[in-house]
């Protein structure tokens, strides 16, 4: 049976171990997305990944890991709230193609109820997001964590078994890279794959004569990405349309002509290309094994 890595094994949390080891054989591939700093586009680059791989025809998943500051009903524009419960689980929610999301959001009172748990209600909390969600059979889940490496990240990199990977969301300033260098360590230190680092909010186009001005700097990401030897998938633009479009709840992705629709395409694609070569390598170890 599966047991989350480097935890402690207790025998009353078998049972814990079995739902969620159920639900998630499901679901081929689950990815977190994660930052060392804040607001640096998590929220927006897990809402984006996951219209784009349902636009692919993929089935996914989207589960807001972000207890305290649960962004993703505003940014999938779900407006429902208290998921029905059948035969023991909670039905998620169904945004545009079909992407089925879960947060704690749904389950407040008031859009501004705050949670004010201590760590071990947070860490309870995603582990019954992964055990009592109705997430049937899912090509991908994608996870979306608040920043840091605090009880979230742990929970989400030790409780899903078969984690494919983590996506670290990087802007390209030096305080933000400083702190990304944490996220990815973590998740090396645990034993989670990390797929690749993307750059967000890599300059701004004036919308009066077209000159870029590198607001947090450029490369930041792609730099730290050689320096720690991981894949750097690509970087997109600041660009105002994509805070309207997400407080609106419309994935940008979705307007395909549009040039950062085109790039964040294009850092997909080479996300699933890294995917695909971490099951290659996979593969080839139980070859690898069987050989001997
Ligand atoms: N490339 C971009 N251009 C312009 N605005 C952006 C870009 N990426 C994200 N934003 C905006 O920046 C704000 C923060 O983004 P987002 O909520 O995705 O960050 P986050 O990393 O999830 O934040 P938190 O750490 O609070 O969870 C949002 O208003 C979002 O619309
Ligand atoms: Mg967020
Ligand atoms: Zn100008």
């Amino acid at each position: 049976m599966f047991q989350p890595r480097k935890a402690p094994v207790h025998p009353m949390l078998q049972e814990l171990y079995k739902k969620i080891e159920e639900r998630m054989k499901k679901v081929k591939y689950k990815i977190a997305v994660m930052s060392g700093k804040g607001g640096v586009g998590k929220t927006t680059v897990s809402a984006n990944l996951a219209f784009a791989l349902a636009m692919r025809n993929y089935k996914v998943g989207l589960l807001d890991a972000d207890i305290y500051g649960p962004d993703i009903p505003i940014a999938l524009g779900i407006k429902e709230k208290f998921p029905m419960v059948m035969n023991g689980a909670v039905i998620p929610f169904k945004a545009h193609l079909g992407v089925r999301a879960m947060s704690i959001q749904f389950l407040l009172e008031e859009d501004d109820t705050p949670v004010i748990w201590r760590g071990p209600l947070v860490t309870k909390a995603i582990q019954q997001f992964l055990s009592d969600v109705a997430w049937g059979e899912l090509d991908y889940l994608i996870v979306d964590l608040p920043p840091g490496t605090g009880d979230e990240a742990l929970t989400v990199m030790q409780y899903i078994p078969k984690l494919t990977g983590v996506v670290i969301v990087v802007t390209p300033q030096k305080i933000a890279i400083h702190d990304a260098k944490k996220a990815v360590k973590m998740a090396q230190m645990i034993g989670v794959p990390v797929i690749g680092i993307i750059e967000n909010m890599r300059g701004f186009r004036c919308l009066h004569c077209g000159k870029i001005t590198y607001i947090f700097g450029q490369g930041g990401g792609e730099q730290a990405a050689k320096e720690l030897n991981i894949p750097f998938l690509g970087a997109l633009p600041l660009d105002p349309r994509i805070v309207s479009l997400t407080d609106e709840g419309k994935p940008f992705i979705t307007n395909t002509e549009e040039d950062i629709s085109k790039k964040f395409m294009q850092i997909v694609n080479n996300l699933l290309k890294v995917i695909a070569s971490l099951e290659g390598s996979k593969n080839s170890e139980k070859e690898g094994k069987e050989d001997k």
